[in-house]
């Protein structure tokens, strides 16, 4: 590959962005940028690859498979993707095509953990119930043990995937007095000792955790983890917290484990499809407090996601070392 900026650069953006991401592309000379004004379908997505582009900026809504990469062609060179999270991204493919991939990591790690914090908190205290019952009018006169949950201070808190966001997470319950225990593929000394947090193996996590949260990538091994056999291992008084990808749970068995008592309860930002159907059973779960995939939805990081894309595709641009490529 030359190592000399070529003259332009195609760009084809696959849905609006956040002001700082666009304003940074149109900041580069040589990017020639087709930005649409609303979100793109796959098919759309296709069309305009097919028309030549030298770079896809994409976000995790956009499925990138083998269909996409062909319509992209040879002078399809890099997928740059607005997320942390790359299971949308068929990279295998991405791999033999010599395609790089890049994502946003280290950016949206802090304001996931402060999600990650308040589902934790909701599903613990049943904000979902008492809110409720604040609006139905079934709020009465203070009573000694109405809408009592679980305690999240000094309670033990089980971490599957000690990486970025986990990590983050563990130290926002540190101040809380939790003990934390993780389990993954390694210890991880360096993370876990500051945080004093035990390696553990995941059936002893499931046995011994209060609150149980999957802070790890969505994979083919981490697909569906998270089912019957799972849940019956958790302890009934538990709180399960998904933040991560709606994937990693069977969620008819997280269904039926909240409507049977098998756990306490459940904070999702994530579900199975995005969005949830109306009817879905899960919505109308007392014990069940639903976000609607927000954890990195502050300004400040949106904003800062989109110029991390950004500056990949520039650099991918200029031949300079890619910022954040995605091992593939
Ligand atoms: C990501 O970037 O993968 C997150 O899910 C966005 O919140």
């Amino acid at each position: 590959m030359s190592t000399e900026t070529p003259a332009t650069w195609r760009v084809v953006i696959t849905n609006q962005i956040p002001p700082a991401g666009i304003a940074r592309l149109r900041e580069c000379e040589g990017l020639e940028l087709d930005y649409p004004e609303k979100k793109l379908e796959s098919d759309s997505i296709c069309a305009k690859l097919r028309e030549g582009a030298d770079v896809l900026y994409c976000l995790l809504t956009d499925r990138i498979d083998a269909k996409v990469l062909d319509a992209g062609g040879s002078r399809l060179k890099q997928i740059s993707t607005m997320s942390v999270g790359y299971n949308h991204i068929d990279v295998a493919e991405c791999a033999k095509r010599g395609i790089a991939v890049t994502n946003t990591p280290d950016c949206l790690t802090e304001t996931t953990a402060d999600t990650t914090l308040g589902l934790v908190l909701a599903a613990s205290r049943r904000f979902k119930e008492a809110t409720a019952a604040v609006i139905d009018g079934s709020w009465g006169p203070w009573q000694p043990l109405w809408m009592c949950g679980n305690d999240v201070h000094s309670s033990v808190v089980g971490i599957v995937g000690l990486g970025r966001i986990g990590a983050a997470v563990a130290r926002r319950l540190r101040a809380f007095n939790c003990t934390i225990l993780y389990t993954g593929s390694r210890p991880k000394p360096d993370v876990a000792g500051p945080l004093e947090a035990e390696f553990v193996s995941l059936d002893g996590l499931l046995a011994r955790s209060d609150i149980v949260i999957p802070l790890c990538p969505l994979n083919a091994k981490t697909t569906g983890m998270f089912d019957a056999a799972k849940f019956a291992k958790m302890k009934k008084s538990a709180v399960f917290i998904n933040a991560a990808r709606g994937e990693l749970v069977k969620q008819d068995d997280l269904i039926a484990a909240l409507k049977e008592g098998v756990i306490f309860g459940a904070g999702l930002d994530v579900t199975t499809p995005e969005p949830i159907p109306l009817d879905s059973e899960l919505l109308k779960l007392p014990n069940c407090y639903v976000l609607p995939h927000i954890g990195s939805a502050s300004s400040n990081t949106r904003n800062g996601m989109a110029k991390m894309a950004a500056d990949n595709v520039i650099a991918g641009f200029q031949q300079k070392p890619l910022p954040n490529p995605v091992k593939l």
